[in-house]
């Protein structure tokens, strides 16, 4: 695979040609302006691209657009540019501008892979359909528009939402669980949406029309029995996760991470059986071709949502990431779906504290 490096600092240039070359099997490359970048992109095929130039969040943005299968790196110091590319909904991961470079290859490997996985011509054509949906999300369309202006308040957003009662009940009943409600009941949609956030409200919002547009039919009952399930791992999730500036992402992560489930569901139903229990991977792989994990990633990705949304839907049911001690999103939705789905009592340390927080937040009563 081939690595491109925009990197306009000679000497993190050199630092980084003298720690890779000959310890990485990749082939890689150096850009020092975008412009650079993007005429070596038009000639040869990256998997990943790694920017630190100070234009990059913009570089981003053209690379996304002109060449969606390259995987975005950037790597900064400015909470700021993190902070200005969630705004753009741009699929991307963000490392720290002083990472280290053992640290930075593997972020790099993973990113490729990824990459590979959510772009595998199979995969595509399976789910070639699925761009179609959701349908219309329409509320949620109004309320994306609505939060750009700088005059968007919680008032605006619960006036839009009180109008479909399907909406504003979940919303009404998600305020009221422990985590957001703080022992102080929630009534009506305008204080419930002040309690929860405008953006999480968004997020609730997509999830609600993305699920009721196949909510039909014989697939309701499975479909409203993932919803609920999404909806749990979404608040644990976010109780879970360590950091405070994760929590957003971690809700929505939690609501979309088995939205393969319901690709499955709408476009194979015949398959529907194997995505009932979630996470018989290895039948889903022998019957379907591929699992619900996968083809949540790919949705995800469709959807331009943010790099840790995505990876927490392709990882979902892999311990493996669990690391030691802190819990970043997808970590926080896999134990999570543990916790909820009542397996067996993971052996890392940590577990116990993690399901009381989880039951706490959803108001499950005593964990013992
Ligand atoms: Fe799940
Ligand atoms: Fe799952």
């Amino acid at each position: 695979m081939r690595v491109l490096f925009v990197e306009d600092h000679p000497e993190a240039t050199h630092h980084i040609k003298k720690a890779l070359t000959g310890f990485v099997p990749w082939e890689f490359d150096f850009a020092v302006t975008s412009q650079q970048a993007m005429a070596l992109m038009a000639n040869h095929t990256y998997a990943v691209m790694v920017t630190s130039v100070r234009d990059s969040v913009d570089l981003i943005r053209r690379v996304r657009d002109f060449h969606p299968n390259v995987a975005r790196i950037l790597r900064s110091a400015e909470d700021e540019d993190e902070a200005r590319l969630r705004a753009l909904f741009v699929s991307h991961q963000v490392v720290e501008a002083d990472i280290e470079l053992g640290k930075l290859v593997g972020v790099i490997a993973q990113a490729a892979d990824l990459e590979l996985m959510i772009h595998d011509e199979g995969l595509r054509k399976l789910v070639g359909r699925v761009e179609h949906l959701p349908s219309q999300p329409k509320v949620y369309a109004r309320l994306v528009q609505m939060l750009k202006r700088s005059d968007a308040n919680f008032r605006a957003v619960g006036q839009v939402v009180q109008n479909d009662v399907a909406i504003a009940t979940e919303i009404i009943r998600v305020a009221n669980t422990p985590f957001f409600s703080r022992g102080r009941a929630v009534t009506n949609v305008i204080d419930a949406v002040g309690r929860l956030g405008t953006r999480t409200v968004r997020d609730l919002v997509l999830a609600h029309e993305v699920f009721s547009a196949v909510a039909t039919g014989p697939n309701q009952a499975i479909v409203e029995k993932i919803h609920r399930h999404s909806v749990d791992v979404a608040v644990a999730a976010r109780s879970l996760v360590s950091r405070p500036r994760d929590r957003d992402d971690a809700f929505l992560a939690g609501l979309l991470h088995d939205v393969g489930r319901l690709v499955v569901v709408s476009q194979l139903p015949a398959a529907s059986p194997v995505v009932d229990s979630d996470g018989d991977l290895e039948l889903e792989q022998s019957v379907i071709g591929v699992t619900h994990a996968e083809l949540g990633a790919y949705l995800v990705g469709l959807w331009g949502l943010p790099y840790s949304v995505l990876w927490a839907a392709a990882s979902h049911h892999e311990e493996e990431v669990v690391g030691e001690g802190a819990l970043d999103v997808a970590a926080a939705v896999y134990v999570a779906e543990q916790v909820l789905s009542e397996q067996e009592e993971m052996a890392v340390p940590g577990f116990a504290m993690w399901r009381q927080t989880a039951h706490e937040a959803l108001g499950m009563g005593s964990a013992s």
